[in-house]
């Protein structure tokens, strides 16, 4: 599958199969993270890979992960993050952001379906990986074999804004 088909045939999953995910394609997934650019280099991200029900029991509180029997949490530390000296905007979403895309990618090469969450309660998260002061978590990815029939991938025609909308080709919109 070459990229163009791997981005289209992605889709959300939000019902999984039970059964637990090979430990060399959990690998390879949280090796794309690691291959993924942050701002400046600096990486202020950190991956928190659950998988057993009493890891994953350690989020169910504070996010729905859909079953999926792997759960990542992506943190940031913003004191780590690369700021921009003109505004002083901070790169820790974007870096997060990025990691998470590479790994949601690579599942759906490895044949595995995916749900990016964003809607969970923070604090509960914080609280129930006890995580280190600063850290924070941006983003939540929740990946298992899809118990749902796969989307059609050229539903984007229909389900995006056109791309004439999207793109001002020439800085023309
Ligand atoms: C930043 C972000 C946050 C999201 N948060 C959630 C979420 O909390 N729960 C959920 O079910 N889906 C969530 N999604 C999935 C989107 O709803 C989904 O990607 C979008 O509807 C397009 O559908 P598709 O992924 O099947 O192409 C999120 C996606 C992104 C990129």
């Amino acid at each position: 599958m070459d990229f163009s088909e791997l981005a289209h045939r992605r889709y959300s999953v939000r019902s999984f199969e039970a059964e637990a995910i090979d430990p060399e394609k959990v690998r390879r997934i949280v090796e794309a993270a690691h291959a993924a650019p942050t701002a400046a280099n600096r990486q202020p991200v950190r991956l928190y890979v659950l998988q057993s029900e009493e890891e994953r029991a350690k989020v169910a509180r504070g996010a729905d992960a859909y079953g999926a029997p792997l759960v990542i949490v992506v943190c940031v530390d913003r004191a780590k993050a690369w700021r921009r000296p003109a505004d002083g905007w901070s790169s820790a979403e974007t870096d997060a952001a990025i990691l998470t895309d590479h790994m949601m990618l690579q599942a759906t090469a490895e044949g595995l379906g995916s749900v990016w969450i964003c809607w969970f309660d923070p604090e509960a998260i914080r609280c129930g990986l006890d995580l280190p002061s600063g850290w924070e978590p941006v983003n939540i990815l929740a990946i298992g074999r899809s118990a749902e029939p796969a989307a059609d991938p050229l539903r984007h025609a229909t389900q995006r804004i056109p791309l004439s909308e999207l793109v001002a080709y020439g800085g023309i919109a």
